[in-house]
């Protein structure tokens, strides 16, 4: 079968807009959207720019809007969108774009970072490793599965009415760290969370759980987070 794919154009360094250029490529349903995009590249236009690696919803580089869902184009097939006569592909809605469907995502590795998502701790450390039990482990195994492709905070609403709201992959970041019992920095860590733009813009729309590509309940754990603040910070919650 011929698919067209209509695809966002932006070279900051030439273009003055943004512009969508079409592609035709034969393809089989089962072919993935990754697929058919480095086959336009390798056959058609070497110009196009986009993120991949792994091609396998691993590393999280293809994160990118695929006819208005945020979602992996290497987790896509090209029969998920046969409804449509053509598929789209932009770029991660919120991010500055860089090129193409490539964007920046220094700002949101930073809000990740400022979530402090490495251990610590005030104790010596043992001789060989801090130790995790099975039952702890199970307090974070589904959000420890984030890939940081980026979907959840494309996917926000919130993100566009308050570009300064920390947004869910830094939340799911820091509840990562919260209730990882090897860390001693609970309080502060809640502390944390219980900035304006932490856990408290959130209103629920569950856009970002269901664009998640690693089926993490991210909506849930911001709510379990709220919760915990106004169990332990008495009066400081909402
Ligand atoms: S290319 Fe690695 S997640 Fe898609």
């Amino acid at each position: 079968m011929e698919v067209r794919f209509r695809i966002f154009r932006f070279d900051p360094e030439s273009d003055k807009e943004a512009y969508f250029r079409t592609y035709t490529v034969a393809a089989i349903p089962e072919e993935r959207i990754l697929d058919c995009l480095n086959r336009i590249k390798w056959e058609q236009d070497g110009t196009l720019g986009y993120r991949m690696s792994c091609a396998h919803g691993v590393c999280g580089s293809d994160g990118m809007r695929i006819n208005g869902v945020c979602a992996l184009a290497c987790q896509k097939l090209v029969k998920d969108y046969t409804v449509s006569e053509e598929i789209t592909l932009e770029p991660l809605p919120f991010f500055e774009v860089r090129k193409d469907l490539i964007v920046d995502m220094d700002r949101f590795l930073a809000r990740i970072d400022s979530m402090r998502p490495y251990l610590v701790q005030d104790k010596d450390p043992p001789e060989k490793e801090w130790l995790q039990s099975p039952e702890d482990h199970k307090k974070v195994e589904e959000v420890i599965r984030c890939i940081l492709c980026a979907c959840c905070t494309g996917a926000c609403p919130v993100m566009r009415d308050n570009p300064n709201y920390v947004g869910p992959a830094a939340l799911v970041w820091a509840y990562r760290y919260l209730y990882d019992t090897r860390d001693g920095r609970f309080t502060s860590r809640l502390d944390k969370l219980n900035e304006p733009n932490s856990v408290w813009p959130c209103v629920n729309q569950f856009e970002c759980t269901r664009v998640c590509p690693k089926n993490i309940p991210i909506t849930k754990s911001i709510n379990f987070m709220k919760q915990e603040i106004k169990k332990q910070l008495p009066g400081k919650g909402k």
